[in-house]
Parts: structure tokens; C-alpha cells; sequence
């Protein structure tokens, strides 16, 4: 199954929702959307990261606290759609990766200490559109195939649409 996380904050309005919209329609593919504008999804606070590592220490996967963790290591491919914004991203998705970003779930540490990636998915595709033109690397498409390849997603592409509201 395709996981897209849809980061649209402009939702039916967003550009980049009708980017992708276009290449799950032109590719024929099932898929099933996260609207992130829709969940009820916070910043890590100090009491979740208490949790959080109680629940890894006592090797509970299968609170709820890790379910977006679970659907985005269950899932064979990934489309992560987020307009451009101040350089990089809409916060909200940040947000979400640090739901993701679970410690024996999406990634862990060998005996010698190197990062070993759990996620499933063979392919992470990232969909942006942006005001302006990049001037130099698209920093939002870079940090997701950083952590994409922290947790094993080794093949990312990056699809966007620059210069939309010049
Ligand atoms: C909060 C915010 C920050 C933005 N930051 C940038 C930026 O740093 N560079 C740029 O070229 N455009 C920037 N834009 C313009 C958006 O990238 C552009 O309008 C994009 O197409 C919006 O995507 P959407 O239609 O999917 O909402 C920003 C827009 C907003 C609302």
C-alpha cells in the first residue's frame, strides 16, 4: 500500500495536494492519505518523551502512541506532499516525523552502534510546490531524504513545481 502524508496546509486549495493528486492518478495506484491538518498530532513535550522512552525501555509497540510510527513502517511506498515554506517545510510535518521517529520501530543501533532502518517502503516520493525558484538545494527535500535513509528508504525523489506565485 502507498502511505501519502499530505503536509497541504492549504488543503483543497494547495498546489502541491494537486501535484500529487496527478501522479497517483496518472500511475494508477492505490493509496491511503494521512491528512496531517486533520490529526490532532503535538510537538514532543517532556512528558511524551517520558513516556515514549518508558514504553521503548519496556518494549510496549503496540500503544497507541506508536500507531503512526507502525502505519509508516508498514508501508511499501511513501509519498510525503509539503509546500515550500521559509526554506524548508510547514512545521506540522516536523511534527509528524517525531511521532515517526521511534527508536525499534522505524530505526535502530547495531551492537557496534550503527544506525540500522526499519521501514519497509522500497521508495520515499517528495512533492513541493514553491513561490519562487531555488536558489541552491531544496532544504525541505533534503532533511526528508535524510531521515527517509535513517530509517532504511535508500531511493528518494524529489517532484516539484517552482516559481507559482511569481
Ligand atoms: C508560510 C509560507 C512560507 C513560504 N515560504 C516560501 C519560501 O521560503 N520560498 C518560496 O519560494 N516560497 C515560499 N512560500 C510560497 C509557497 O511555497 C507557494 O505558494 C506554494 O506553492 C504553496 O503551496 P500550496 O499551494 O500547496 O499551499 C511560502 C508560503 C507560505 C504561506
Amino acid at each position: 500500500m502507498v502511505l501519502v502524508v499530505d503536509c497541504c496546509i492549504r488543503e483543497e486549495e494547495s498546489r502541491t495536494r494537486k501535484l500529487y493528486l496527478e501522479y497517483l492518478k496518472e500511475n494508477n495506484l492505490e493509496y491511503e492519505v494521512l491528512y496531517l491538518t486533520k490529526l490532532n498530532i503535538k510537538p514532543l513535550d517532556k512528558e511524551m518523551i517520558k513516556k515514549r522512552d518508558m514504553l521503548v525501555a519496556n518494549k510496549e509497540y503496540d500503544n497507541p502512541m506508536f500507531d503512526l510510527a507502525w502505519q509508516f513502517n508498514k508501508a511499501d511506498k511513501i509519498i510525503v506532499a509539503a509546500p515550500y515554506y521559509d526554506l524548508s517545510f510547514p512545521s506540522l510535518l516536523k511534527v509528524y516525523f517525531e511521532n515517526v521517529s521511534v527508536l525499534n520501530i522505524n530505526f535502530t543501533y547495531s551492537n557496534k552502534g550503527e544506525l540500522i532502518g526499519l521501514a519497509h517502503a522500497k521508495e520515499l516520493l517528495y512533492f513541493s510546490t514553491i513561490g519562487g525558484y531555488l536558489n541552491g538545494p531544496h532544504l525541505g527535500y533534503e532533511y526528508v531524504k535524510a531521515l527517509a535513509e535513517m530509517f532504511g528508504i535508500n531511493n528518494t525523489k524529489n517532484i516539484y513545481k517552482e516559481g507559482l506565485d511569481i
